[in-house]
């Protein structure tokens, strides 16, 4: 029985909903059947944007949806994706499978899409080989309300109203894929560029400079010290491979237990990434204006077999369920510095919310868990202190238990705990401090099959169930938590 101590009273800060935020690039089924399907379709559409997929999206609240990569953003020229259909030029996506993309979902198919979500945009704007001209016309096009050229041509293609455009990404991995530069190179261009995107209208952007690989502390450092002035945000990337090797990643499905334990190990590195980057931010930035704003998180597995290698597509276990747990509840953690977070990436790609087969679509455990968190959208942290036992694996180990815990907006206190261990329960005893709760009751994902998911034939194996957590005679209450599980209580 492990005791928890629930702070409800030590309010520590604002968990942002934008830390509930996704991203949606131009790779491999994402866009293309993901979203997009084209008006002529017969998978039900409104206006070429699927209607399943969005319905589905809605019911957990996309708060922010980042567009159009990722690496594609730097080799996208965003005037060939507006106009007529027929007329919007052909090119090569010669990061991701080297299919031709044909340019129909453009910036005003996505602005629409995050209308029919309810999502604020985040642009992540061509650095790497777009031009400084370019990207300020593009903000123009979206945002100017008046009389100018970009505007004009923005009217001509059907939409009067500019759009509220706050998120926009000065290039994306311009350590890597977006330009090879070095950070002292970057921070020169950065400021270069992010001069002339302006604010138009009474629009306000929240710029986002290109932050670090995970550990590249010298790219924060750099960074902040040169332009941290100019920026809104400072993004970060990380992403959790079970085996740390690009070349044999490790599988989705069919793992063994020591996977299992090697990625929540490898997850749980987002603690130490997260302190460090905001130490070194501390110290240029120590009333935390700039927000580290983590734009790509997540799995990132071998392809399921049979599969286009540049597409990315993979299962989603209740592995992936802990993942999305683990990372969420160190947001929280950090949730002073951390103003948003993007998992990569919403459909069919990494780790997705939704996988679809042709007219068909299945929620992954990813989805459910950011269902069960949707408590935690603005709500208020508070601490929790408990002993954490070990979970061991040979002579590794890890804390068996993550747990965060929120005031929300409805008043409520929230408690989320994941389970690590794949063998062992846990049972946890709390008296909330200054709160006549009489019982604790939520939902619960777990199974007893590690790599339990969603398939097309089998799409509800793994979804959540309702779980009590009663009043005991002393008045205290109790939690029993299987192995392997991620829940969410709400104290009443
Ligand atoms: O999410 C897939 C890719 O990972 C993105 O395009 C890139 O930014 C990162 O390397």
């Amino acid at each position: 029985m492990i005791p928890i101590k629930i702070k409800a009273g030590n309010r520590q800060g604002r968990i942002s909903r934008n830390i509930y935020s996704h991203f949606s690039e131009h790779l491999g089924r994402c866009i293309y059947e993901g979203f997009w399907v084209g008006k002529d379709s017969p998978i039900p559409n409104t206006e070429g944007i699927r209607n399943d997929v969005v319905e589905a999206l809605r019911k957990i609240k996309v708060p922010v949806l980042r567009w159009p990569g990722g690496c594609f953003a730097d080799e996208y020229h965003w005037k060939d994706g507006v106009g007529p259909y027929e007329q919007r030029p052909r090119m090569i996506n010669t990061h991701w499978g080297g299919v031709e993309e044909n340019n129909h979902f453009g910036t005003h198919e996505f602005l629409r899409l995050c209308e029919l979500l309810g999502a604020e945009p985040y642009i992540s704007g061509n650095l790497g080989s777009g031009t400084v001209h370019e990207m300020q016309q593009w903000v123009e096009y979206m945002t100017f309300d008046g009389e100018s050229p970009m505007a004009n041509w923005r009217k001509e293609n059907g939409r009067a109203a500019p759009w509220k455009l706050t998120y926009f990404g000065v290039g994306n991995e311009n350590w890597g894929c977006g330009g090879n530069m070095r950070p002292q190179y970057y921070a020169d261009e950065y400021k270069r560029y992010a001069t002339y995107v302006r604010n138009y209208s009474d629009n306000q952007i929240y710029k986002i400079a290109c932050g670090p690989n995970d550990s590249n502390y010298e790219w924060t450092d750099v960074l902040m010290r040169e332009a941290g002035r100019h920026m809104n945000g400072l993004s970060l990337h990380y992403y959790t491979l079970p085996t740390g090797e690009w070349k044999d990643k490790g599988d989705a499905t069919g793992f063994d237990e020591e996977a299992w334990f090697e990625t929540l190990r490898r997850t749980l590195y987002m603690e130490e990434l997260l302190t460090k980057h905001s130490a070194i931010m501390d110290k240029y930035d120590p009333e935390r204006k700039v927000g580290l704003i983590v734009d790509e998180w997540g799995t990132w597995y071998n392809v399921e077999p049979g599969t286009n290698p540049g597409f990315l597509y993979q299962q989603n276990t209740l592995r992936d369920a802990l993942v999305a747990g683990i990372n969420l509840n160190l947001f929280h953690d950090h949730c002073e510095r951390v103003q948003m977070a993007n998992i990569a990436q919403i459909v069919n790609v990494l780790q997705a919310m939704i996988l679809t087969e042709g007219e068909r679509m299945v929620v992954t455990p990813t989805y459910h868990v950011f269902d069960l968190y949707q408590v935690f959208h603005d709500a208020e942290l508070v601490p929790v202190e408990f002993d954490n036992p070990s979970y061991r694996f040979g002579d590794r180990k890890i804390g068996q238990l993550s747990v965060s815990s929120a005031i929300g907006t409805d008043g409520k206190l929230h408690l989320a705990v994941c389970n690590l261990s794949h063998s062992d329960g846990s049972e946890l005893v709390f008296s909330p401090e200054g709160y006549d709760w009489t019982r604790a009751s939520g939902r619960i994902l777990t199974s007893d099959k590690l790599d339990a998911h969603n398939t097309f034939d089998a799409p509800e194996t793994l979804k959540p169930s309702a779980l009590e957590a009663p009043r005991s005679e002393d008045g205290s209450l109790r939690l029993s938590l299987p192995p392997a599980s991620v829940a969410v209580l709400t104290l009443i």
